[in-house]
């Protein structure tokens, strides 16, 4: 098969290095790819929310599939556009892929099935806002309707911060309008589920690390380090996530003309009544894949085919019993700004333990060395028999590292030892 994976981050270079390792793989593309996914992949320059310069891209290289990576290609349409061209697509249409552009959307789909879900408002002025906010009282979870590249949420813990929050809300690039929900307690765990649309099949549970410093202290950020299994997220949690959340979802978009196909990213909320929905991704977590499909023994590429195929249905995963980690070595001043181009060497050694697996996210070569190129630029990934083994070859390995500017959080997988 020939296969084109859009996107260059750590999600996409363990996605590729997945693919690559199918015996029905031809060739493999990435776009735009980053230095490590070089290894599995031709990386090409494509712009890829442009939906007319990926289809063509698929037409004149004969593509059988097309892979998806982040969500800003599928809310411009691109997915949709390759379909009609005929092209078998890993990834939901844009109507589908609205579960994750719009809190409000989600919010009404979780209503409308049934799924369990934190009480909410959607509000088009400050004003209705700040009246919702008057009667609710705080704590509550101010967000942007659209997509916001993760900081388009306030768990707000005064009514001053919720306020706060709201203008900031109108006044930023999200601008137009707001959720404000219950803010629900517990753990959180990211779920992901593989669907065509009509079967699914639960792929795994994982934890992320959202803020950028150790104690979970800091700005949040796209994720810090992620381990899975995770051990708060049970059988039993898993079984009650498909029966109450994630069927009944995947049946309401399907009644509403848009069934949703691809990865579906339920982020959830692990309370005292069950799992309850914070919000629905459509995408692979980054870094949640990372730590997933180093564990997936089943080959990758036929499942997303069928996925994209409507076939699904009969398929299983089998899963190596290790738990996998991954800790993300970031850029100095991220998620605020950070230097590009700083020289990164060392990555053979920290990567010859074959438990250790590293996957480039913001990186690009040149001439014979490795540079920084983004503010998440590394994810340190190993496997181990528990957290706790693979989280030390994890740590030994970005030890190894030489990045005098790269930092990362000591404490990843600490909520499960
Ligand atoms: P989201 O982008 O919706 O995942 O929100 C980002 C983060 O905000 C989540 O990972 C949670 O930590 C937090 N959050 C969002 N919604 C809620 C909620 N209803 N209650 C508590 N925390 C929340
Ligand atoms: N790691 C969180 C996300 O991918 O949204």
């Amino acid at each position: 098969m020939r296969v084109l994976v859009l996107g260059g981050g750590g999600r996409e270079h363990a996605l590729c290095w997945s693919i690559a390792r199918s015996p029905r793989l031809k060739k493999l593309w990435c776009a735009p790819g980053n230095a490590g996914i070089s290894a599995q992949a031709e990386c090409v320059t494509l712009d890829i929310e442009n939906a007319e310069q990926v289809v063509g891209f698929c037409k004149r290289e004969a593509v059988d599939l097309l892979v998806v990576g982040p969500e800003a290609p599928l809310a411009a349409g691109v997915s949709d556009a390759a379909r009609q061209a005929g092209i078998a697509v890993f990834g939901p249409g844009q109507g589908a892929a609205m579960l994750e552009i719009s809190k409000a959307f989600s919010k009404e789909i979780c209503i409308a099935s049934g799924a369990p879900t934190a009480t909410y408002g959607v509000f088009d002025t400050p004003e209705a806002a700040k009246d919702y906010l008057e009667k609710q009282g705080a704590p509550i979870v101010v967000k942007a309707d659209g997509l916001a590249a993760g900081k388009g949420v306030i768990v707000a813990q005064t009514p001053d911060e919720a306020r706060d929050a709201v203008d900031s809300i109108f006044d930023g690039p999200g601008g137009g309008r707001v959720v404000m929900e219950e803010m629900l307690v517990g753990e959180e765990a990211s779920f992901f589920v593989l669907t065509d649309g009509e079967t699914a099949l639960p792929l795994a549970g994982a934890q992320d690390h959202k803020r950028a410093f150790d104690g979970d202290t800091g700005p949040n950020t796209g994720g810090m380090g992620a381990y899975s299994p995770a051990p708060a997220f049970t059988a039993e949690i898993e079984k009650a996530a498909m029966e109450r959340i994630v069927m009944p979802v995947l049946a309401e978009m399907r009644a509403r003309g848009t069934p949703y196909s691809g990865v579906l990213y339920v982020g959830l909320m692990l309370t005292r009544e069950g799992p309850k929905v914070i919000e629905f991704n459509a995408r692979f977590g980054d870094p949640e894949c990372q730590c997933i499909l180093p564990r997936l023994k089943t080959d990758l590429l036929p499942v997303l085919l069928a996925c994209a195929d409507g076939e699904l249905e009969g398929q299983s995963l089998d899963w190596n019993s290790d738990t996998c980690l991954t800790v993300v070595m970031a850029a100095q001043g991220y998620p605020g700004g950070y230097a590009r181009g700083d020289v990164i060497s060392g990555l053979e050694e920290a990567a010859s333990d074959p438990d250790v697996t590293i996957f480039h996210a913001g990186t690009k070569a040149q001439d014979d060395a490795i540079l920084s190129n983004g503010g998440r630029v590394l994810g340190i990934t190993a496997l181990g028999k528990d957290v706790a083994e693979a989280r030390q070859r994890a740590y030994a390995a970005a030890k190894a590292v030489r990045w005098d500017t790269g930092f990362f959080r000591s404490d990843i997988g600490w909520r499960a030892l």
